[in-house]
């Protein structure tokens, strides 16, 4: 190409028309989505889906902390070339439900989100079904469990690479009876005799929006995916 300005019109049309393509536009599309109601005879619940949202304060300290940087919030599809890209135990026990509904996530599933916290590595597992791991089938939430997942991650897993958010907590000397929301540890990380690890307010929001993560809602007037009925 000899012509300077044809092959600059062409290079800026070759970076232009992607970025157009692949960021405007869906970006653009996403923005419009609205929640869906479900219709009860064809898929036997009422209400809108996605239902519940997220408890956002909590978001706030999950994108400050850079959680985003090991765990993804994003099933992915199972088209996408992994097999076992998400499996049944990922979602609600689903017994009690019509239909079947541990499945890939859909641009459904970030309503009301300002930033969609995709994840950028999947160095610890996916959290987008986090809240159902960490509740009972009572319904009773393990706030202790996730303290202690984030206080000292290798209390759970010796072998864990998560980082201890220490600065979500304080340790302090025990007064009285001691705190009542003080964390429970399992033998040997306790922080040392008379003294007791607290949640800041922060880290009960952290908590508090790891528990609100249940993002399997059935999705109206979809056929379930096959591999979700294995
Ligand atoms: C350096 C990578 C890394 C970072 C950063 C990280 N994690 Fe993790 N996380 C892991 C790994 C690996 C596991 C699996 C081992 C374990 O359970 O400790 C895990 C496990 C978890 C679990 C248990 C999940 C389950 O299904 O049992 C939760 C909850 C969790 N992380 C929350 C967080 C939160 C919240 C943050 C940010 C404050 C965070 N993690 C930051 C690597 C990381």
């Amino acid at each position: 190409m000899t012509n300077p300005c044809k092959f600059l019109t062409c290079l800026a049309l070759s970076f232009f028309a992607p970025w157009l393509l692949l960021v405007v536009r869906p970006a653009l599309q996403s923005q419009k989505l609205a929640p869906q109601a479900y219709v009860k005879d064809r898929d036997g619940l009422e209400g809108v889906y996605p239902g519940k949202g997220i408890y956002r304060q909590g978001q706030l300290v999950y994108a400050r902390e850079g959680c985003t940087q090991c765990h993804t919030q994003m099933i992915r599809p199972s088209f996408a070339g992994v097999n076992d890209g998400w499996k049944k135990g990922w979602g609600s026990d689903q017994s009690a439900i019509p239909r079947d509904v541990v499945r890939a996530s859909t641009p459904f599933d970030y309503i009301g989100e300002p930033v969609a916290p995709l994840g950028i590595q999947r160095n610890g597992p996916d959290l987008a079904n986090v809240g159902y791991r960490f509740t009972d089938p009572d319904g009773k939430a393990d706030r202790n469990g996730l303290h202690v997942q984030l206080y000292a991650p290798r209390a759970g897993k010796k072998w864990s690479i998560m980082p201890a958010y220490r600065n979500l907590y304080t340790v302090r000397k025990i007064e009285g009876h001691g705190s009542p929301g003080a964390l429970k540890f399992p033998k040997g990380f306790s922080p040392g005799k008379g003294r007791e690890v607290v949640p800041t307010p922060e880290a009960n929001e952290l908590v508090s929006y790891l528990l609100s993560l249940k993002k399997d809602a059935p999705v109206p007037g979809q056929v379930v995916a096959e591999a979700a009925k294995k």
